[in-house]
């Protein structure tokens, strides 16, 4: 049930994507490269199942922030997968951005999506001004020096260390986005604040399932190269717990999560979110 509302997800985003980037430029081509490429689509996922907890926003809305969150992801995908940072070449199941475009193109097809983000955001023709500045403070400080970029600074400078903040990594270059996701779609500010709260262990585990998935599933299955993480010697949640510690800690974050969700309001729609909690920790790519 839940891989048929994630497909539907994706295919609207696709859609979203085509309709936006037309023209037909190496930068243009490079983006729909890596956007276009199967993914979870999750983050759209959460954002399309946040906004279904009110059912406030209008469905045209819906989908342009679920856009915007996976614009800004393929953008961290593309520059993570840089010869200068993790150095991979396969993502998506295909050559990474930089293998199959170049090191160049690929940054700007990084940097195009990173504005595109913004841009949908601030093009929507029925959110309110406030709701778009709301938004779009959200998504840039979740993703900014503070944020995304600080874990990903934090996540390089672990590279061959056995010390470091893995928690405080992993909250910030993977838990900030996806908490992101979870408050974009709220209109009630109280609401916004509990479910970025939650959307932190939400993220946290998704990327402690993306370290145990790294030592646990085969690069076929997961459509980039299984051993990057050892290749690079990065900290990861495996190395400094060991598996079965990892994944027991992920399946904790999301039982505590389901519950904070389940405790919020009798009134809110929270059945898909639930199943996408459920879907962080028994995925197999
Ligand atoms: C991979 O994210 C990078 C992380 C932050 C863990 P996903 O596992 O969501 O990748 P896609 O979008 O499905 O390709
Ligand atoms: C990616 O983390 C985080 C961001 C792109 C912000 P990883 O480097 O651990 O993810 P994968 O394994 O390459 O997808
Ligand atoms: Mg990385
Ligand atoms: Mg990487």
């Amino acid at each position: 049930m839940i891989d048929e509302y994630l497909a539907n997800v994706r295919e609207s985003v696709n859609q979203q994507f085509l309709n936006i980037i037309k023209s037909d430029s190496q930068v243009s081509k490079a983006m729909l490269h890596t956007v276009l490429a199967p993914s979870k689509c999750i983050r759209a996922g959460i954002v399309r199942a946040a906004a279904e907890l009110e059912g406030t926003l209008k469905k045209e809305s819906i989908n342009n922030l679920e856009t915007a969150v996976e614009a800004m992801h393929s953008y961290s995908l593309i520059h993570d997968d840089l010869p200068a940072m993790d150095d991979d070449d396969m993502r998506r199941g295909q050559a990474s951005s930089h293998i199959a475009y170049g090191e160049a193109t690929a940054i700007l097809a990084g940097d195009a999506l990173h504005s595109l983000a913004y841009e949908i955001v601030a093009s929507d023709a029925n959110l309110s001004i406030e709701q778009k500045v709301n938004i779009i403070k959200i998504l840039s400080d979740a993703c900014g020096f503070n944020g995304m970029i600080l874990g990903q600074q934090l996540d390089l400078e672990s590279e061959g260390s056995d010390s470091g903040d893995i928690n405080k990594i992993h909250a910030l270059k993977t838990g900030r986005l996806i908490s992101a996701s979870l408050a974009l779609p709220i209109t009630n500010s109280k609401l916004r604040m509990k479910l970025k709260t939650i959307g932190e262990d939400v993220g946290l585990a998704f990327q402690i399932m993306d370290d145990v998935l790294e030592v646990t599933a085969s690069s076929g299955a997961l459509g980039k190269d299984s051993g990057s993480d050892i290749k690079n010697k990065k900290l990861t949640y495996v190395s400094v717990y060991g598996l079965e510690p990892a994944i027991k800690n992920a399946e904790k974050l999301i039982e505590q999560s389901k519950n904070k969700i389940i405790d919020l309001d009798d009134n809110l729609n929270s059945k898909s979110l639930l199943e996408i909690c459920d879907f962080i920790i028994s995925r197999d790519n």
